[in-house]
């Protein structure tokens, strides 16, 4: 008990961890002077070279390679996100063009390092992106970047992803530098949002009316979790969490794939969590009149400035207005409140899940 600072579980407090936590990962790698990302554990230039990006992770990891994915196709590189369980035992074709980031809390997740043994002798470079330093993967990949989040106990990750992001937020804008040469206008912006990213973590743990949510739906028994580009893992990672930790059904997906199936089962007994990053999020707002129209609740997360969901949805979880980048971190720490609360108005055993371990060291 002593180790939870006052917390009643591990997850609530490193839930609360993360505004120090975010400072820890961004802290000397951002020049916002010069409008660069520093990533003195990289050689300068070293991935000038890359001609595409495979990364591979696992569970709340992967959902940050999907994150990343995104961020690398905005910055015009080739890269896919790959569940390193599948990737291992049925490697797609890589050369010495090819760079391939492992992404894991603990750097000892058996699916990843068996992924990356895979590409051991076809030329491709490996990069760990973790949070335990030593770990195996650190020890097996060629190059290693900490996420630098702190000890994380809980089993339900959450500090890690969103140190994973920031961290991947830095990365690709490091890769974009090497493989573009130069550094984008936009930039600036991009490390000014993530700058403040701390303290507007700060004012979601402060303000959130995730409690009200978490009482008012903490019976249902399915719940839905939608949004597009960044929002996809998003919604993916707040439906596994939501599982995880209350035992619920919850399914995530893109808002886009909702006409073509998963509508079916959408009633008035099945909340939707909607997400909303400020790109598409007209076509979201569709999907949300949608669901509306079968009479499910509706819960927007969705930032400050964004009020055209208001009057479609039941409540609306803020966030801080923000690069569109850093706003799937945000809506992801509303996310976590959620499931938290949820699963303990329910009295389940939050830091230690049923059937679940914190790492995962067999395939
Ligand atoms: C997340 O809440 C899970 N406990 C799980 O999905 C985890 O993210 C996955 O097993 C990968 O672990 P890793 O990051 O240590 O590789």
């Amino acid at each position: 008990d002593a180790g939870k600072g006052g917390y009643d579980h591990y997850m609530l407090k490193e839930i609360y961890e993360q505004p120090t936590a975010l400072r820890q990962t961004i802290r000397g790698r951002s020049n916002q002077l010069d409008g660069r990302a520093e990533l003195e554990e990289l050689p300068p230039g070293a991935f000038s070279d890359v001609e595409s990006i495979h990364l591979v992770a696992m569970g709340t990891s992967y959902h940050a390679a999907m994150y990343a994915q995104t961020l690398l196709a905005d910055r015009g590189i080739t890269a896919q996100a790959f569940l390193s369980g599948e990737y291992g035992s049925n490697p797609p074709p890589t050369d010495d063009g090819t760079l391939v980031i492992a992404v894991s809390q603990s750097g000892e997740t058996a699916d990843t390092l068996s992924a990356i043994r895979s590409v051991q002798g076809t030329g491709a470079r490996t990069l760990a992106l973790t949070n335990v330093v030593g770990s195996t993967l650190t020890r097996e990949c060629e190059d290693t970047v900490y996420i630098r989040a702190g000890p994380e106990i809980g089993v339900a990750a959450t500090k890690s992803f969103s140190a994973q992001v920031a961290t991947l937020i830095l990365l690709s804008e490091r890769l974009s530098q090497d493989i573009h040469g130069g550094t984008p206008a936009a930039t600036g912006d991009l490390l000014e949002s993530l700058a403040v990213l701390p303290d507007d973590v700060q004012r979601i743990l402060d303000e959130s009316t995730a409690k009200s949510v978490a009482q008012a739906y903490h019976d249902s028994e399915s719940y839905f979790f939608i949004g597009r580009d960044i929002g996809h893992p998003v919604a993916l990672e707040g439906a596994l969490k939501f599982k995880e930790i209350t035992y619920d059904h919850a399914e995530g997906f893109s808002a886009a794939e909702l006409k073509h199936g998963p509508l079916a089962l959408v009633t008035e007994q099945t909340p939707v969590f909607a997400i909303f990053t400020g790109r598409n999020d007209t076509k979201t707002l569709h999907n949300v009149k949608e669901v509306r129209a079968r009479d499910a609740p509706v819960v927007a997360v969705a930032a400050d400035g964004y009020h055209e969901v208001d009057d479609y949805a039941d409540h609306v979880l803020r966030i801080p207005d923000t690069h569109h980048d850093v706003s799937g971190i945000l809506a992801n720490v509303q996310l976590q409140l959620v499931s938290y609360l949820a699963a303990d108005e329910l009295s389940r055993p939050i830091d230690k899940p049923r059937n679940l371990a914190k790492s995962v060291t067999v395939e």
